[in-house]
């Protein structure tokens, strides 16, 4: 809407921002013992792009998400969604965001449009508003065939797609996404994945996070990585690739009895860099710094040297590498505490729910 007013409010610089953001936690029946789930936590969301919060279970992304919606207070630092302090205006902040998780809240009892028809009324659209919003989002989730069966016959996928539009009602700058793929089959995470690109090209800023690593690197432009309350890392997905190290260069030899000759090969570009040969698979790698020379040159003298390969092919690092490299354990791990403190003895995975419910 072209008003004067809407005109002359300037875009804010970043949809989401976290500064130095502290939430603590005290462990029940632990006598007092603090936890800092945030302990000094930075984010900055550019508008209208996915942003991936990747960490391993416990690391705090949902308390990260939940402070951020306003769901919970913090106890110190700072921070801004859609440019308005979600500490002192928590209620405007509200208004200009959706949240949807792992746990869709959606009523079995009822169809999906009828799910969307009630959060409408509930958001005061009122009959006709909810009805129209309702049908607007079933077709852009692709729900129109399914709109009026049970949700309680839903697949996983269209549940969370259903969570997704409901989230969506009110049309929010802002969108929060815990964990929304965590449990779905292959293809219930693709349809997930095709909503939220639809939300992005529609001009929605898109929070989410994730514990995997394919999903961040295939949605989000930018990533930050997030390990005990703490940011560790915070940039594309590829330049956080690159800072792992270049590209590796992989052979398969043909013959095992040729491995040696080929790690001689391989041993010439990759700069003096470790080359690794695993004998069962029969393939020797090694980091490259120019992969387009690297793999010409190997080429060329496996060639010369009459060596049959069986296959030959650079390969990027993945996340997994860069999250091993940056946290010094894996993606999936589960940890205790930085500071050693117990929280409640249970695996932090197993307790969400249970969790979930308390802090609400
Ligand atoms: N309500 C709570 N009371 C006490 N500790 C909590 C509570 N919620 C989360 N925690 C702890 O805070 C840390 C971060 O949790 P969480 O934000 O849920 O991480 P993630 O979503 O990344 O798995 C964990 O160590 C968890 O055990
Ligand atoms: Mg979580």
């Amino acid at each position: 809407m072209s008003t004067p007013m809407s005109m002359s409010e300037t875009r804010p610089r970043y949809a989401v921002l976290a500064e130095g953001l502290v939430k603590r936690y005290r462990a029940r029946g632990r006598g007092g013992v603090e936890k800092r789930a945030l302990d000094g936590f930075d984010l900055a969301v550019r508008p209208g792009t996915v942003h991936g919060l990747l960490g391993p279970n416990g690391a705090g992304k949902t308390t990260a998400v939940r402070v951020l919606a306003t769901l919970l207070r913090y106890d110190g630092g700072r921070a801004e969604v859609a440019g308005i302090d979600v500490g002192r205006e928590p209620r405007r902040v509200r208004s200009r965001i959706g949240l949807a998780g792992q746990y869709a809240a959606v009523d079995e009892g009822l169809t999906g449009r009828q799910n969307l028809e009630m959060f409408g009324r509930l958001f005061h659209l009122g009959n006709r508003g909810a009805r129209q919003r309702a049908g607007e989002l079933l077709e852009r989730f692709g729900l129109v065939e399914a709109a009026d069966r049970s949700a309680k016959e839903y697949s996983g996928g269209m549940r969370r797609r259903l969570d997704l539009a409901s989230s969506m009602i009110l049309s929010p700058d802002v969108l929060f996404l815990d964990e929304p793929t965590t449990g779905l089959d292959p293809r219930g995470r693709g349809e997930v994945w095709d909503a939220i690109r639809a939300l992005v090209a529609g001009g929605t800023t898109v929070l989410l996070t994730t514990q995997y690593l394919d999903e961040a690197d295939k949605l989000a432009s930018h990533i930050t990585v997030i390990d005990r309350g703490r940011a560790i890392a915070d940039d594309t997905p590829d330049a956080l690739k690159n800072r792992v190290g270049g590209d590796r260069i992989e052979v398969v030899a043909a013959d095992p009895g040729d491995l040696a000759a080929v790690a001689r090969a391989v041993e010439r570009v990759a700069g003096g860099g470790l080359v690794l040969t695993d004998d069962t698979t029969r393939r020797v790698h090694a980091q490259v710094a120019d992969r387009v020379a690297a793999l010409t040159e190997v080429a060329r003298s496996l060639q010369d040297d009459r060596i049959a390969v069986e296959d030959i092919g650079l390969r990027r690092p993945s996340l997994d590498d860069v999250f091993l490299r940056l946290t010094g354990h894996g993606a999936g791990a589960d940890r205790t505490p930085a500071d050693g403190t117990p929280t409640d003895g249970t695996p932090a995975g197993d307790t969400q729910v249970v969790r979930e419910g308390a802090a609400a």
